[in-house]
């Protein structure tokens, strides 16, 4: 709800992504902001941007940065700061500007062009089918834990080579690392096992990247960082630790919750499974329709003013956060007509899913292909795949976090 403010350039609206229900269905609680462009949230001490145009236009705008040093209450939530974590925020990718930024991103761009990723495509399906070997002979199962979790982790380590002993704890890392960047969100019992996961993590990227240092492999992506690193003007240790912990982050969760939210989306619709087996070209337009449709984003994506500046009609003041709500950007009618309607055969040309501009997704490639093998070979496998319950979620402070999705894998013989 729109409250009037005395000082008009500071529109306040009331938003709730903590109230039971939110994860299940959000889109009723974000009705009161799609009638706004921006407006401050109290609570998140953040400006919420609604629209697509208005999102795009602060992701291409060098006075809003992703750094969050640049943030009013950087390090202000004094439980949480450890050297691992300042390590990462200070160097990951996420949070590097400009020549920095370019210089790193040049590094690992090759090993995700469409060309590269095409090559992993066996990889990753030999991933899948052993979950799916897994998961065959059992009369019900939670797609979340049993299935897409098992992905998205193997994959990129796989592609880092990083032995599959470490999975658990880098599942662990990358969604401590990814609660961590809404540190106002945070709930204050959480800080101490979040920095021991970072911890752990960090430690053991360490280890990995040494043990790799002295056994090289020959055309793999951390051996030929490590030897950037080597040459001195590249890449500093801190920065090559958090650059491959920002892939393990970026790839982990953000791809756990494509495969899970596909997954639900297409339980519900038992016809576009039939259309996705007789086309399977069809599934690319699920995937992005449930990226756009069903977005897992449960705030938005943070941007910090490094100047006090004029906006969308109100005054930003220099270190305030705007968040991007990408997931409403993606119901725009002036960006996709009839936004409201599930359409796996729309043109989603505007999908702000991965971002845009200097920091879009990495991984976008590498996250489709993922999402295509896992979810056409778990439907082609179990057509005749149910629902059994609603999903369910987990607390979270910025995604709605699907805890499970549980399925009965036969029909009830009668
Ligand atoms: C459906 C899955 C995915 C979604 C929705 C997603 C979303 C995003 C978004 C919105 C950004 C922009 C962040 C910003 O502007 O602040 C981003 C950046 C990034 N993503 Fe993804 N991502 C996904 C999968 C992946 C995968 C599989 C990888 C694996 C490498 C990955 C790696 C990255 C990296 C490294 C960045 C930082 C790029 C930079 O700052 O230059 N992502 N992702």
């Amino acid at each position: 709800m729109l409250q009037s403010t005395k000082d008009s350039s500071r529109p306040t609206v009331e938003f709730q992504p903590f109230a039971p229900g939110f994860d299940e269905d959000p889109y009723p609680n974000f009705e009161p902001l799609r009638s706004l462009r921006i407006a401050y949230w109290e609570q998140g001490r953040a400006w919420l941007v609604n629209t697509h145009d208005d999102i795009l236009a602060v992701f291409r705008d060098k006075r809003f940065t992703s750094d969050p040093r640049a943030w009013e209450l950087a390090g202000a939530i004094e439980a949480l700061r450890s050297p691992e974590l300042d390590a990462i925020n200070h160097n990951s990718l996420f949070a590097m500007t400009d020549q920095a930024h370019a210089r790193a991103r040049k590094l690992v761009s090759p090993s995700f062009m469409p060309r590269s990723i095409e090559r992993t495509r066996p990889m990753i399906q030999g991933i899948v089918d052993s979950a799916l070997d897994a998961a065959s002979g059992k009369e019900t199962l939670n797609l979340v834990h049993d299935f897409a979790e098992r992905i998205p982790v193997r994959v990129i380590s796989a592609m880092l080579h990083i032995p599959e002993e470490h999975d658990e704890l880098f599942h662990r890392f990358s969604v401590a690392a990814l609660r961590q960047m809404f540190p106002g969100l945070l709930k204050a019992e959480d800080i101490p096992q979040l920095l021991a996961d970072i911890r752990e993590g960090y430690t053991m990227l360490s280890d990995v990247i040494e043990d790799r240092r002295k056994n090289p492999i020959d055309g793999d992506i951390l051996t030929s960082l490590i030897q950037a690193e080597e040459q001195g003007d590249t890449l500093t240790k801190p920065e090559l630790i958090s650059l491959v912990a920002t892939l393990i982050v970026g790839g982990s969760d953000t791809t756990v919750h494509l495969i899970g939210f596909t997954s639900y989306n297409l339980l519900r619709r038992p016809e576009l499974v039939k259309q996705i087996n007789d086309d399977p070209g069809l599934l690319k337009g699920v995937l992005e329709e449930v990226l756009r449709f069903d977005n897992s984003g449960k705030v938005g994506l943070p941007r910090y003013a490094t100047e006090d500046v004029e906006f969308a009609g109100v005054k930003i003041k220099k270190g305030e956060m705007l968040m991007l709500m990408l997931q409403l950007g993606m119901r725009d009618g002036s960006a996709f007509p009839n936004p409201d309607q599930f359409d796996p055969r729309r043109d989603t040309t505007g999908l702000i899913a991965f971002g845009n501009g200097p920091h879009y997704c990495l991984g976008a490639n590498l996250a489709r292909l993922e999402g295509v093998i896992a979810i056409g070979s778990l439907f082609r496998r179990f057509p005749q795949m149910t629902l059994l319950e609603p999903p369910t979620f987990a607390p979270h402070p910025a995604i709605r976090k699907m805890d499970t999705l549980k399925v009965r894998m036969r029909p009830l013989e009668t």
